[in-house]
């Protein structure tokens, strides 16, 4: 096992390289190091965090080793130096950075070569390995993020996603009763995800797929932005201040809906999700179809609860790894699928794209489970425990499969949309569809 993990962890960290080259390669030096846009860091800031965290956690923490760079810690600690203030800082140049990372790598390799994977906690499993391959796999997909807000002539490209296979519309009744929420055996997964715990879910009944643009376009089209009724008074305070009109990046074409991405314009697709919407749109969108968000629980039960077996999954197919039959993961697109583009990956009950497209808002804070513990620093998950987050689950287009599971939690704040942010609804099922289904209704 430990000459196959020490493989398995080197191909990962070689592909999340390979991601980051690709996209830092993409754009000229000058591209690198400006500012896309204040919500996100330059290019090269990220390319160094990534290779300054891999020091201090294989090189120095795992390896034992003398530090490289020491001196350059301070500027990439995301901590110290929020987003808006990183262009000004004395960052590498591109060449340099890219340099620095070179030489991490090829420490941490080293490092991999040597470590007795079952010392300390921190490496059993392969965990150090596995966090830095999931944070270079996250900064990858804030990377293009900060490319979608870059202005300029396209620089990426990828194939469509698949079509439509099936029709995925409707909803589906998620019986009530206990599941188990958050795992302990995933070896790879975050503080946040741990411990595994029942939880218990009243019925429910949850969208088979994300909202569409052509449902969200609906929204609109019925004054859905002019209508207080549908916001929460903090969403409509919000819309108001930021003159929120449509998802980011949307414009008016004719009579329909164009948007831009990664620098190309094109009509929206009707039956794709819908991307780029704040929590509090997606709030405001549900109370308008007179449904609400589903909470954090009810997502992980629709994405991972199997009816059958009593027992959680690790993804709604099952237990295999996303393959692309499953999932539109790993920015082998570079947007969402219609939906109904993967029937091979619905969950047992038929609810279809809960992993990748979109990340899908739920209603629920960020908060740690019951029994958690930190690991292996409280910067990780905790700080940002009960502070104003709204959690997001699923993996987007833009996701890494090692950086996505059914147990896997992202947060952000209620008003941010450059991240690729859907949703869908569901709602309350009432006692009866508990016990006997609709039939007594
Ligand atoms: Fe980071």
């Amino acid at each position: 096992m430990t000459q196959d993990l020490r493989l398995t962890v080197a191909a990962e960290l070689e592909r999340a390289r390979a991601r980051t080259t690709l996209l830092t390669d993409a754009v000229d030096d000058g591209d690198l190091v400006r500012q896309h846009s204040p919500l996100m860091s330059p290019l090269v800031w990220d390319l160094a965090h990534v290779g300054n965290q891999e020091e201090l956690w294989l090189v120095r923490d795992v390896g034992g080793r003398e530090p490289v760079r020491r001196d350059i810690d301070e500027l990439y600690d995301a901590f110290k130096h929020p987003r808006p203030n990183r262009p000004a800082l004395p960052l590498l140049d591109p060449a340099e950075a890219r340099a620095y990372v070179g030489q991490v790598r090829d420490k941490a390799l080293d490092v991999l070569d040597r470590v007795r994977l079952t010392d300390r906690k921190l490496v059993a499993g392969g965990f150090a390995f596995g966090m830095i391959v999931q944070h270079e796999q996250q900064h990858a997909e804030t990377m293009l993020a900060t490319h979608q807000l870059r202005a300029g002539a396209p620089v990426l490209q990828a194939p469509a996603p698949p079509p439509a296979r099936v029709s995925a519309s409707g909803e589906v009744l998620i019986p009530g009763g206990p599941f188990t929420m958050g795992t302990d055996t995933e070896p790879w997964a975050l503080d946040n995800e741990r411990p595994a715990h029942p939880v218990d879910v009243p019925a429910f009944f949850i969208d088979v797929a994300p909202v569409t643009n052509a449902e969200y376009a609906a929204f609109i089209a019925d004054g859905g932005y002019d209508d207080p009724r549908w916001w929460s008074r903090r969403g409509w305070a919000h819309r108001q201040e930021a003159g929120l009109s449509a998802p980011m990046h949307w414009r008016r074409d004719g009579d329909g809906w164009a948007y831009t991405r990664f620098g190309r314009t094109e009509r929206v697709v009707a039956d794709e999700p819908v991307v780029h919407v704040c929590f509090f749109e997606a709030e405001a969108y549900a109370s308008w179809a007179g449904r609400r968000l589903p909470t954090e629980a009810e997502w992980e039960k629709a994405a991972r609860h199997d009816p059958a077996t009593g027992r959680s999954r690790r993804y709604p197919w099952g237990d295999d790894a996303p393959g692309p039959e499953h999932a539109n993961l790993g920015q082998r697109h570079l947007a969402p699928a219609r939906v109904g583009a993967y029937p091979e990956g619905a969950s047992p009950l038929g609810v279809h794209q809960l992993i990748g497209d979109v990340w899908e808002w739920t209603d629920s804070g960020f908060h740690g489970y019951p029994g958690f513990e930190v690991f292996p620093y409280a910067e990780y998950s905790q700080v940002f425990f009960g502070g104003d987050y709204k959690v997001l689950r699923g993996g987007s287009f833009g996701t890494d499969a090692a950086a996505c599971r059914g147990t896997f939690r992202n947060w952000d704040h209620p008003i941010r949309r450059q991240i690729f942010s859907g949703f869908r609804c569901a709602r309350d099922a009432g006692p009866l569809a508990a016990t006997d289904g609709l039939e007594a209704v």
